[in-house]
This record gives structure tokens, sequence and C-alpha cells, in this order.
């Protein structure tokens, strides 16, 4: 049986044993696994860290290709998410093409990367511009979403059978070529619509919408949710039109997602256009229906084969940035950030992705195509635009699928550093350790004399810490422009003191030592720059 009941057997007598987990063949399926609340992507049979990165939107041809793979290379990035749309694969009715898939996954394989494939159909942010023009030219068959005033947005409605078989049925088709030509999946994850929802109006106001609307909230919804039952106005109030819309939305990528899985199993999720993660929104300004931080219960409900709900984060202050992590950090959702801005600030977030358990981050418009829509991002340098995220990515490639194996058994932690500079602390259980910025390699503001912050890139904010436990008192440290400090708890009077800091890096699963560091590197605490550097940390106190 291929089902998951092997997959967590095999990982709990590996966990209570200490023996190599998921010993399984080579040729199984991407899934995801969970292990009290920790999760992985599981990609070869093994927990996989997704280092990504995101094509332009119109990078989804063969022409365009050779622009791509060079930035995927020069970033470090394992894996590469791009569109395959329903225009380019079935651009008549019933006739497919899947050259551009082929062509794709055959580069993607001389390129050693995985791919991400991400199914721009009957919503990308909120419209149909990615449909077939048998599609687009058709509201009769294909109605779109009414406004209150009666008028059409662009957005397709979610309310109508033949939309729904139509998408269903060509991402089915995607995923049965899929089965076909990729055997050993090279293809680890779908990403099902793109940024769903409807900009302009809260829900379909159509006759057929507002019929259901004035109806019971579906048996499946107030089951899933314990409510009592009820109209839609009933049950949620002033939150109904959107409620209405989200569920209805859901219904209809779950549908597709299962049409797809049905084909082929693999991972699949949603990407959400975000809600203001802090302050109010009316929801006519974003992408209602979506799923936005409001409506992930709904989603949930709605939607049980889509399994991620990942947020698409171009905000990046701190607090909005870490309370979306949060938002979409659940027991029932793992945490992926499937994009990301392209800006050099976004780069640290990656440390704070990882050090939550994330399966993977991924900045957006990753390639060489020179894409303008975002000018004011692109520097004229190409290999400048992928800092800090290579640096980042090569820093973390060695050690990428050991730490995917941490983070499944929950000891990982991770920070970036803040808007505000603030120092953080981490809980480690025995030990507590202090995360600074701007530390220069000797000195501390205890001791004014000889101590001068750096200043912080212009480019913008780049530092981060990582920790993995790999032993009560011992620790996997790695960074960027950061200072890492270490205390014991509870402060009993003893002091912290390093018995040894290796520097050095894991081959082929086993750490291999470069060399000790000692005297002006540890005195003061241990200071990352942008130099490289892996660190295997044993504590002591007297
Ligand atoms: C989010 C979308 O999901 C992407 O496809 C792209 O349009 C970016 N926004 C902005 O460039």
């Amino acid at each position: 049986m291929r089902g998951k009941v092997s997959i967590f057997a095999g990982l709990a007598a590996a966990l209570a044993f200490g023996a190599p987990a998921f010993a399984l063949p080579i040729d199984d399926l991407p899934r995801l696994v969970t292990n009290a609340g920790h999760r992985a992507l599981i990609v070869d049979g093994a927990p996989y860290l997704m280092l990504g990165a995101q094509a332009n939107n119109s990078s989804n041809w063969p022409a365009q290709l050779p622009m791509v793979w060079p930035a995927i290379d020069a970033l470090g990035a394992n894996t590469l998410e791009i569109p395959v749309s329903w225009e380019q694969v079935e651009p008549v009715e019933g006739q497919f093409d899947f050259s551009y898939v082929d062509t794709l996954i055959d580069q993607a394989r001389a390129h050693h990367k995985r791919l991400v494939l991400l199914w721009f159909g009957t919503w990308k942010n909120n419209s149909p511009s990615y449909t077939p023009q048998w599609v687009k030219t058709d509201n009769a068959r294909f109605p779109r979403v009414i406004d209150k005033s009666g008028d059409r947005k662009p957005s397709l409605s979610p309310m109508f059978e033949e939309t729904l078989k139509a998408d269903a049925r060509a991402f089915a088709t995607l995923m049965r070529h899929l089965k076909a030509v990729d055997s050993q999946h090279t293809v680890i994850m779908m990403q099902v619509e793109n940024e769903t929802g409807t900009y302009g109006s809260v829900r379909d106001y159509s006759a057929t919408a507002t019929k259901l609307f004035n109806g019971p909230v579906p048996e499946a919804l107030i089951a899933a949710r314990h409510l009592h039952p009820g109209t839609w106005t009933e049950v949620f109030g002033t939150n109904a039109d959107e409620f209405f819309h989200a569920w209805y939305v859901s219904r209809f990528v779950d549908q597709v997602a299962a049409a797809g899985k049905a084909e082929l199993d693999l991972p699949m999720y949603v990407n959400a256009a975000l809600r203001d993660p802090v302050k109010y929104q009316d929801p006519v300004t974003y992408s209602s229906g979506g799923p936005t931080w409001n409506v992930l219960d709904i989603w949930k409900a709605g939607a049980p084969h889509i399994d991620i709900i990942g947020p698409d984060i171009y905000m990046p202050d701190t607090s909005s940035y870490l309370a979306t992590l949060k938002s979409y950090d659940r027991a029932d959702n793992p945490l992926f950030v499937p994009e990301t801005g392209r800006g050099y600030e976004y780069g640290r977030y990656l440390y704070s992705v990882l050090g939550r358990g994330g399966i993977g981050f991924s900045p957006f418009g990753m390639d060489y195509t020179k894409e303008a829509n975002d000018p004011a991002m692109i520097p004229p340098d190409a290999a400048t635009r992928l800092e800090p995220f290579s640096a980042n990515y090569h820093l973390i490639a060695p050690i990428a699928r050991e730490w995917a194996r941490w983070a499944l058994d929950g000891e990982v932690w991770g920070v970036s550093e803040p808007d505000d500079r603030s120092a953080q602390s981490l809980d480690l259980g025995r030990w507590t350790a202090t995360v600074t910025y701007g530390m220069p390699a000797f000195g501390n503001a205890g001791y004014p004399a000889n101590f001068k912050p750096v200043p912080r890139n212009p480019q913008g904010a780049e530092g981060g810490i990582l920790v993995a436990r790999l032993g009560p008192d011992e620790f996997l440290v790695t960074g960027r422009m950061a200072r890492i400090e270490f205390s014991p708890k509870p402060l009993t009077g003893k002091h912290m003191q390093f018995l040894r800091v290796e520097e050095g890096t894991f081959v082929d699963g086993k750490w291999v030592m470069h060399h000790l560091w000692n005297g002006d590197q540890t005195d003061w605490g241990l200071n990352l720059s942008t130099v490289p550097r892996i660190l295997k940390v044993t504590l002591a106190t007297y």
C-alpha cells in the first residue's frame, strides 16, 4: 500500500530508534507528513526543504526558459515555480498540447532542479486572463461575477457547473500527462489556480448566486465549524457576503484539485492575495473570497483536497510579515511562502519562515527575462538583484535536507533582523540564545571603548540566525549579519562556556569539521557575517 499508514509507521519507528527515516522507494510520490504537529515535504523518500524561486508570469514558454535557468542556477534554488496556463495547454476545447510541459521537465532535470507547477486556470490574480479564448469569450457558458449594481466584473463566478467541469477536466488532463511522463517526480507539488477571489465585488450577486445566498448555509460547513444552521446572513451576519464567496470559491478549487489528484496524487496548494494582517480592510478592496486570513476556516472546510494555503507576502515591514506568517502557520496548515517580494529587504525573512518549521520559501520574479512589471526593484545588474536570496540559499543548501529533518523533529529556531534592529531571544530549553544585529566582531555596548556598531546595509536589513538542536547542549548555528550568544537557564549563578565551536558542513548526511573557532572568534559571541559559515556548537556551564 502506498498510503500514509506505512509512511507514518516508518517515520515513527525511525524516530523511536534513531534510525534513518523514510525508507521509501525512490520513485514514491512526494507528499506532506506530520510528526507531532511538525511538518515536512517528503521528496525521494526524505524531508525536503524547498529553496524556491518563482519565474515571471510570462516565462512559461520554451523560448523564455533559457533566460530562466541561469537565474535559478545563480540563486542556488533547488526548485523552480513556474506557470502552466490553461490557454497554452488547451487552446482548442478538448485538444491538449503539453509540449511546453515536456520541455520544461527535461530542462529541469538537466539543471538538477525540481518543479512546482502553477495552474493558471479560472483565476489568475482574480481574473480569467489565462483561460483559453473559448472560455474568455463565452460569458453565457462561463458567467462572470455580477456586482451589486448589476455590472460584470472580470472574475469568473465560482457558481457555475460548466466552468468547473471545463477547468477540472483540463487540470486532470495535465495531471494524467504528468503521471505518464514524470515517473521520477521532477514535479513535486502543484499550485491550483493563482490568487483566487474577486476584486471590486464581495461576492457574485447574480440571480443564481443570490438564490443560494438566501438559502441555508451548506450542512458540510455547518458541521465542519460546529455552527448553528441558518441562512448565510443568520449564521455569519455582516461577514455573510464574503464568507459565502469564500465557500464557493474554495469548493470550486477543491473539486479541481480532487480531479487532478485522482490522476496523480501530488501535494497541492493555493496561494493567497493578502488582506492587511493588522489594519481593517473592506473586502471590496482585496481579492474577496480568496484565502485571506479571516476566511481560512471556511477554506479549510471547503477545500479538503488542498494541502496548504500559502501567503504571497509583498509587505516588507517586519510586523506585517511576521503577523502573516503567524496567521498561516496553523495546526491544520503547514507554513509555506509560495511568493514573496524580490526586494532586498525580503531575503531576511527566510530565517523566520525556517524558524517556524516552514517547508519552503520562494521569491517572485526570479529570472533574467527583464520583465518590467516592478521597475523600481530591478537594478541594472541582474546578479545584484538576486542578493540576498542567493547568499542565503548558498548558505543553507548544504544542510537543506538535514534542516528539513530537524524541522520535522520540531527542534529548530530562526529569526530575521527586525526593522527596528532590536535584540531577540530564543528559548532553547536549557539555554537561552540572544540574537543581536549591527554588532562588530569585537566588543559590546557594555565596553564602549572598542564598540563600534556596524551600520545597516543601505539596501536594507539582511540579518538572520538559524539554530537546530543536535543534542541537549549541542546546536547547529548559521546565519548572516547577526551575533548569537548563549546563557544557561535558569540563571543560577552559573555561566556559559563554549566547550567546542566547530566550523564545517554536512557531506552526505555526516558532519565534517573544517576548523575550530576560539579566541577572538568566540569571545564576543558568535558573529556571523556575509561569509557563509555553518557552526556546530557545544555548550557547558562553569
Ligand atoms: C502575485 C501573483 O500571484 C503573481 O502571479 C504576480 O502577479 C505578482 N503578484 C506580482 O508581480
